[in-house]
């Protein structure tokens, strides 16, 4: 090709990376990928073969870890655990620094076995996947270097264990192991059977990086070996893939009181508003959905553009749609790379050929034989439509169009997912209204797809729960070290042996505001310590959960500011205080204790105290390598449930109750089984200090029967299991519904640990600049 002819089409030729050094890499490994298990590499299988998707020639046969090697894995995590945790965070940081300076030194390596590996282009494994996976590192680094005074409440959770897919193969595995180690944990896990391959450079680099033995264990495997690490002796799951799996293993560790993670699908809108800039969102539309060829789970995949700009935008979307270079991974100027596994392709081509709705437009430009996929834009669809709804994974943009701010929010959240959102506008008033609307764990402003170690990113809703980066995400590797109480159960008082002093009253459950009769129309009746009669207590039933929790959907509460839940949360201390005599006598006759009074007055307490915090329960702006903020928001966590416990009726109640108002959510309480009295006196309270109705609800009768109906809820954000054992694994049992968070309590005086069930992290990136 002449200078001249290049000039006369502005064409430019191949810029192939060379392979070469990471096939050597595989070969002198035996050409297999296998377990790296305390330190040591093997056993060494041919089960099933790793392909690299943009040739399909085989890169390396793989072992498939059978149960009894993945139990093996566990027990070497579990052996050194202690004393990784012993050996204090100052020296975990030396290794973790040692780790990336190590995947620095080798990122030529690394990046080109992702792209040979996944099919991504060479341009982001290299320029994005690595330095942010090597960024992790060094971040998390810091992170074990400051535990000690930072976090000193805090200690490892114990074995995690860690299952990641084949999108981002080596910053998935960043993302689990730099959180884990840097907080005292031993992991186990394992990389997605179509790529392993930079797991075990990761192994290698270990090795290198003076890792104990144990510390880090990798399986290789499919499926079942995830399924055999979920079922293993494990402290935690951290899981990143699909909702359908994410699922599964939320009921698989049901009962099993392992900590769990899930970072699933998503459906995430991308919202063009007609002021918008229109060229520079085409261009974020580029990196959204092609980006990684749409395989990823914060896609921006569903485009939501004003009507106004629509054909404008399609128009120009498609011109820039056609000049994209699909090819060759390993080609520094492609810009769309192969599909990882002709599996993946299918379900793609599979998806698209079932639509019949809009307008499907393909972009028009070579595509090579083999694994490869089309940029792809299907206009035209209504927000119900199956590829409005379903996570398609490949790239493939569905659009529709909006005329008012209200549509755009309600189009935007008419998903069961909840993970990411981008906002395009000049407008900053206009996109930070909008930002808070959006039910998502990271909203992206004139931006798309920005990560970093020092921002938090996760779900809500079925894109999961937990947060991965920054502050937020030590959370999950961590517990903290105020034990937790361990509630008993309590029998209630029958009325043997009564005496004559019987006072009946009747009380009724509390549902939007108001008093009403349990749905069931029964009640039980409750005895004192000396057999007495004290009262009746409504038996509430399913559907008495299904209108409290209408009320809550219905009451504002989430969008008050902080100071005037304070005021509220006062004005009941305040109304309580007034009536503790009362309350202490009723506490004692009920309980047969004297610790009434002492009850009452920790309750005022409590409420005082999660009065102070309304305001004070910030959010921060974090540092990250831009031009511009992260904002990482303090969002109430939605609609939650209470199973109180059964000792302490009072406090149990009024302690959980002035947690999640106090951060912003509605709540429904379902009373102290044996001693609901408590409960139905304080909603004359609640009734005199102006808190809004559908704010609380108290239902009162057997937490056995209501708490499977509290976990199969699907418009109950979480559950807090404070009662009994047995209720919240009926909880957790049915949890997998809708991705249900269950939470079990805090020590009381943990107010933070309180202050954090309330709240999920919203991270909104705002880069600024002209
Ligand atoms: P997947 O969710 O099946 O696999 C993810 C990981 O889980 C892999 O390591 C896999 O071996 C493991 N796994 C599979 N079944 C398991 C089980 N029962 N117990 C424990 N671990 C298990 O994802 P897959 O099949 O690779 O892709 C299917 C679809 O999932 C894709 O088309 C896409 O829609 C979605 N997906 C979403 C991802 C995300 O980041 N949100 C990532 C990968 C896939």
């Amino acid at each position: 090709m002449s200078i001249e002819t290049i000039f006369d089409t502005m064409d430019y030729g191949t810029a192939p990376e060379d392979r070469n050094a990471a096939l050597q890499w595989i070969a002198d490994h035996g050409g297999i990928a296998g377990p790296y298990v305390n330190g040591t590499w093997g056993p060494f299988r041919d089960d099933l073969s790793v392909s690299n998707p943009a040739t399909g020639e085989k890169l390396a046969g793989m072992t498939i870890a059978c149960p009894d090697e993945v139990a093996a894995a566990v027990a070497a995590a579990r052996k050194a655990q202690p004393a990784w945790e012993a050996s204090g965070g100052p020296a975990r940081a030396r290794v973790l620094y040692a780790i990336a300076r190590l995947m620095q030194k080798h990122a030529r390596l690394l990046s080109v076995m992702e792209s040979l590996d996944n099919g991504k282009p060479i341009r982001e494994s290299r320029d994005i996947d690595i330095p942010l996976a090597i960024r992790h590192f060094y971040h998390h680094a810091g992170h074990a270097q400051l535990m000690p005074t930072t976090l000193s409440d805090r200690m490892a959770l114990g074995v995690c264990g860690q299952i990641i897919p084949w999108n981002f193969p080596l910053l998935m595995l960043a993302w689990k192991i730099a959180p884990a180690l840097a907080m005292g944990n031993t992991v186990v896990l394992k990389p997605a059977e179509y790529t392993p391959m930079t797991a075990m450079l990761f192994a290698d680099i270990c090795a290198q990086a003076g890792v104990p033995p144990g510390v880090v264990n990798i399986i290789t495997g499919d499926g079942s070996t995830g399924e055999a690490l979920t079922a293993s002796e494990v402290d935690k799951i951290a899981f990143t893939g699909s909702t359908a799996v994410g699922r599964r293993i939320q009921d698989a560790t049901a009962t099993s009181g392992k900590s769990l993670t899930l970072e699933l699908g998503g459906k995430s809108p991308y919202i063009v508003f007609d002021d918008a800039d229109i060229d520079s969102s085409i261009e974020g539309l580029v990196d959204a959905i092609w980006f990684n060829q749409g395989e990823v789970c914060c896609a921006g995949s569903r485009l939501l553009v004003h009507e106004a700009i629509a054909e404008d935008f399609h128009h120009r979307l498609k011109a820039r749609m056609d000049k994209l270079r699909i090819g060759d991974p390993l080609d520094k100027s492609i810009d769309v790379g192969a599909i990882v596994d002709p599996i993946q392709l299918a379900q793609i081509q599979s998806l698209i050929a079932a639509n019949d709705a809009g307008e499907t437009y393909h972009a028009n430009t070579p595509l090579p034989e083999g694994c490869f996929y089309p940029p792809t834009l299907i206009t035209g669809l209504h927000a119900a439509d199956t590829l409005m709804q379903e996570e398609i994974f490949g790239p493939v943009l569905v659009s529709t169009t909006f005329r008012t701010q209200a549509e755009a929010i309600e189009i935007a959240n008419n998903t069961k997912y909840g993970l990411a959102a981008t906002i395009w506008t000049e407008n900053i008033n206009l996109a930070l209204d909008i930002a808070p609307k959006l039910v998502a764990g990271v909203v992206w402003v004139n931006a798309t797809n920005l990560f970093d170690a020092a921002a938090g990113f996760g779900g809500l809703r079925e894109s999961g729960f937990g947060r991965e980066g920054g502050w937020e995400g030590l959370q999950s590797y961590s517990k903290t070290a105020v034990p937790i109480p361990h509630p008993a159960t309590i029998a209630a008082f029958t009325g043997k042996g009564a005496t004559d002093e019987t006072v009946d009253r009747t009380s009724k459950l509390y549902i939007g505001g108001k008093q009403a009769r349990p749905d069931g129309g029964y009640s039980q009746a409750i005895f004192g310590s000396k057999g007495q009669l004290l009262g009746h207590a409504p038996i509430a039933s399913r559907k008495d959960i299904r209108n409290a929790v209408q009320a809550q959907a219905a009451c504002g509460w989430g969008k008050t500011s902080g100071h005037l839940r304070a005021q509220i949360l006062y004005y009941i201390a305040e109304n309580l205080a007034a009536q503790a005599k009362g309350f202490a006598a009723r506490l004692d006759t009920m309980t047969g204790t004297t610790s009434g009074a002492s009850e009452v007055d920790a309750a005022v307490d409590i409420l005082f105290t999660y009065a102070a915090w309304a305001d004070k329960f910030e959010g921060r702006a974090k540092s990250v390598p831009i031009r511009g903020v992260a904002l990482a928001m303090r969002e109430p966590v939605g609609r939650i449930a209470v199973l109180c416990p059964d000792a302490t009726p009072l406090l149990g109640l009024v302690m959980p109750m002035a947690a999640a108002l106090s951060t912003g959510n509605t709540i429904t309480l379902c009373a102290s089984q044996p001693f609901p009295l408590a409960a139905t006196d304080f909603y004359h309270i609640l009734e005199a200090s102006d808190v809004p109705a559908g704010a609380v609800n108290i239902l009162t009768g057997s937490q056995a029967d209501l708490a499977p109906h509290l976990g199969a809820h699907m418009d109950i954000d979480s559950v807090w299991c404070l009662s009994h054992q047995d209720a919240k694994q009926a909880v957790k049992a049915k949890a997998s519904s809708n991705i249900k968070r269950v939470w079990a309590g805090a020590a009381p005086e943990d107010h933070l640990s309180w202050l954090d069930a309330g709240t999920e992290i919203k991270t909104i990136w705002i880069p600024y600049g002209e």
